[in-house]
């Protein structure tokens, strides 16, 4: 384990560029930024899947629970890890990046947390900022943190993190906007999810670690992200069972230590290029990835007649074949990803017949289709229920992003489209993706970004997912 005099050698050391509140300008990187997609390229070669966005966040959350440094490797380099290290860095943690060849790896030290809070301006760009939340109470005792109030996808509350860390002793006050825990110790608990969470499930996984006594979490999300989180805190101390199953047992420890660890590949970016590779013919290995977490996606692909072979961590597909329309539902893992449903609409337009795309976890994710809509093709949104008619022949348009899964499905429709579709508000596809223009430019797609036209405003507005 590496102490911290050894974190003090990393070179180069992350320090959010001050705006006028210290925030705001390391977010407002890029906000202008469009793409110009020329479409109708097959692809060809190998893109490299970073590591999960969704595993990384709660993980960089987790170093609040000790004081010792806890290096992560294979962490993305997107704007929402971006913030996370503002927000760690604005309550007193010391985050030094790797670089070179080290460059996706983190290091964070929370000997001092000085101020451990999670101010508006960073939770309303990024909602995951509550995973901050149950660490805080259980390592300092008091967690201030921003109510994230409602987002483009839907209302999105999280009650359930604020009755879960009840159940553990913690009081909280709401106030001004803002939520206030503390506890003097948290204890062991039963909490039951009155629907499944995956940050709920992650946040108070983490305050139970330092709980007195065993706390039992019933209705947990088992997304793999959940899993992978439970690896770390076991790593460094943590008395976790049953991660990945429903029902997860945590016994409390006194204190943690400092560990180091690899994150799991991110799989909603691997199934974002398999689709992408489905559509626009040629011959794409997707490589570095799970194909075990992508289970639901890829029978679905197999079900539309997409071609494909795995490997232990590749997906190889290659495109121009005819697609079959197919219905699919969104879920809790292991069922159809939500965070899948934009893209899989843009291959549904591209599928002969009649899909009918239900969304059952979020209330309001459907903004892609009248963007789709506009680049031609034929949906109808009815509810939380998409009915699209395929195969449509898609021509480039302007379009603008709505938040970040929907702008992967119009990236794709634009890489299939005939001529040039300008991609406006990519800042949304810059949370989650790692340089998406550079790793399909590399297997023969024609895009590229374009800088800003406008002057850049001095916040970020607010972001989803
Ligand atoms: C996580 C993912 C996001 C993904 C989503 C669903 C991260 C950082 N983000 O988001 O990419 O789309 O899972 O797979 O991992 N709910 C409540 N009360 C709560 C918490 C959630 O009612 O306290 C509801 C939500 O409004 C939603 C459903 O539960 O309808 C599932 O949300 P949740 O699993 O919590 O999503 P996130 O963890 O925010």
């Amino acid at each position: 384990m590496g102490s911290a005099r050894e974190l003090k050698k990393i070179p180069v050391p992350f320090r959010p560029r001050l705006g006028e509140n210290g925030i705001r300008t390391a977010l407002a990187e890029n906000f202008m930024d469009k793409f110009v997609i020329r479409g109708g390229n097959p692809l060809v070669g190998t893109i490299r899947v970073s590591g999960a966005k969704n595993a990384a966040l709660p993980a960089m959350a987790a170093a609040i629970l000790t004081e010792e440094p806890v290096i992560l490797e294979n962490i993305p380099d997107v704007r929402d890890i971006r913030t996370e290290r503002t927000l760690l860095v604005s309550m007193g943690a010391e985050v030094e990046l790797g670089y070179g060849r080290a460059h996706h790896r983190t290091t964070l030290c929370c000997r001092n947390l000085a101020n451990p809070e999670a101010a508006y301006e960073l939770v309303k760009t990024m909602r995951a900022s509550t995973l901050v939340l149950g660490p805080l109470v259980a390592r300092m005792g008091r967690a201030r943190v921003s109510q994230p109030g409602g987002c483009a996808i839907g209302a999105r509350p999280i009650d359930l993190h604020i009755k879960g860390l009840e159940q553990l002793g913690a009081t909280i006050t709401q106030d001004h906007g803002y939520i206030e825990a503390s506890a003097e110790r948290l204890r062991g608990g039963h909490i039951i999810f009155d629907k499944i969470t995956v940050t709920g499930t992650e946040d108070l996984m983490m305050a139970a670690t330092l709980a007195e006594g065993e706390t039992v979490m019933e209705n947990c999300a088992l997304e793999p992200e959940v899993s992978d989180l439970a690896v770390l805190l076991n790593k460094m101390g943590a008395r976790i069972e049953g991660a990945g199953t429903s029902t997860i047992r945590i016994q409390g420890v006194s204190k943690l230590h400092g560990a180091r660890h690899r994150i799991i590949p991110d799989r909603i970016e691997a199934g974002t290029f398999v689709i992408a590779g489905a559509l626009c013919g040629g011959d794409l290995t997707v490589s570095n990835c799970d194909p075990g977490h992508l289970g639901a996606l890829l029978k679905k692909l197999e079900e539309c007649g997409v071609q494909f072979k795995t490997s232990e961590n590749s997906v190889r597909v290659t495109g121009g074949h005819a697609l079959a329309a197919a219905d699919v539902s969104t879920e809790e893992y292991p069922g159809f990803p939500t965070d899948m449903q934009a893209q899989y609409m843009a291959l549904a337009t591209q599928a002969s017949g009649v899909s009918a795309i239900t969304e059952n976890i979020f209330e309001n994710r459907f903004m892609h289709a009248q963007e789709l809509v506009r680049m031609g093709a034929n949906i109808m949104v009815e509810g939380s229920r998409a009915v699209v008619h395929g195969p449509a022949q898609l021509s480039g348009a302007a379009v603008q992003c709505s938040d970040l899964r929907a702008s992967a499905s119009l990236v794709i429709a634009a890489l299939v489209a005939e001529g040039e579709t300008i991609l406006d508000r990519v800042y949304h596809i810059d949370r989650g993706y790692e340089r998406i223009e550079e790793k399909l430019r590399s297997v023969g797609a024609q895009i590229r970004r374009m800088g800003e036209i406008l002057p850049k405003k001095a916040a970020a507005p607010v972001g989803v997912a």
